[in-house]
C-alpha cells in the first residue's frame, strides 16, 4: 500500500485561540508531518504563485474574495498523476467553511478512480464545516475515507490523536 499526503498550510500569522499569532510552522504543514510519521507517505505541497498577505486581517479578505469568485488560484506546480498510490491524506485549514481554493485547484485536476481518500481540516472552531460535501464533487471517483477536525491551536499535540487517526485509516 503506498500512501500520498497532499496538502496546503499557510505559516506567519494566524488567529489561534483568539489572538493573532505568528506560526513559523503552519497547522496543516505539522499534521502532515504527523501522518507521515506514521503511516508513511509521500508528500506533495501545494502552493500559490501569488502568495497571500501575510497579514492575517488582509489575508482573510483575499480568501473570501476568492471563495465569491470561486477562484483556482495559479499554484506554483500542480500534480498531475496519483496512479502509485493507494491511499491519499488531503490536508488543509478551513478558510471561510471549506478548503482554500488553492487545494481545491489541485485536486479537481486529478483522477482518485479506484482511490481512497481521508483528510483533516485544521481550524479555529468551525470543524470539518463543509468540506465533506466538497471532497465528494473535488476528488472525483474517490472512495472517501476517514475525517477528521484538529483544532489549530492544539495542532502541535495532536501527534499521538493523528497517529492513531491515520493508523486506523489504514
Ligand atoms: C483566510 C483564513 C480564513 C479562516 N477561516 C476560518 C473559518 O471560517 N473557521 C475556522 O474555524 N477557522 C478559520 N481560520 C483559521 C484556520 O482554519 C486555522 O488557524 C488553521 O489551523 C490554519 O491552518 P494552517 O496553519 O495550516 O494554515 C481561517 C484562517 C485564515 C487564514
Amino acid at each position: 500500500m503506498k500512501n500520498l499526503i497532499i496538502y496546503y498550510s499557510r505559516r506567519g500569522q494566524n488567529y489561534v485561540n483568539g489572538s493573532v499569532k505568528n506560526l513559523s510552522k503552519g497547522n496543516a504543514e505539522l499534521i502532515t508531518e504527523y501522518i507521515k510519521d506514521a503511516v508513511g507517505a509521500d508528500v506533495f505541497e501545494v502552493d500559490t504563485v501569488k502568495p497571500y498577505d501575510t497579514d492575517y486581517m488582509v489575508c482573510i479578505e483575499e480568501a473570501k474574495a476568492e471563495l465569491r469568485a470561486k477562484a483556482r488560484p495559479e499554484l506554483k506546480a500542480y500534480l498531475d498523476n496519483i496512479s502509485d498510490y493507494d491511499n491519499i491524506f488531503i490536508v488543509g485549514p478551513n478558510w471561510w467553511g471549506i478548503y482554500p481554493m488553492a487545494l481545491y485547484a489541485q485536486l479537481e485536476r486529478l483522477d482518485f478512480t479506484g482511490k481512497t481518500v481521508h483528510y483533516v481540516v485544521t481550524h479555529e472552531g468551525s470543524g470539518l464545516g463543509g468540506v465533506p460535501k466538497t471532497m465528494k464533487t473535488s476528488c472525483k471517483g474517490a472512495k472517501l475515507g476517514s475525517s477528521l477536525a484538529v483544532h489549530g491551536g492544539s495542532a502541535p499535540s495532536s501527534r499521538s490523536q493523528v497517529k492513531n487517526w491515520a493508523m486506523a485509516c489504514l
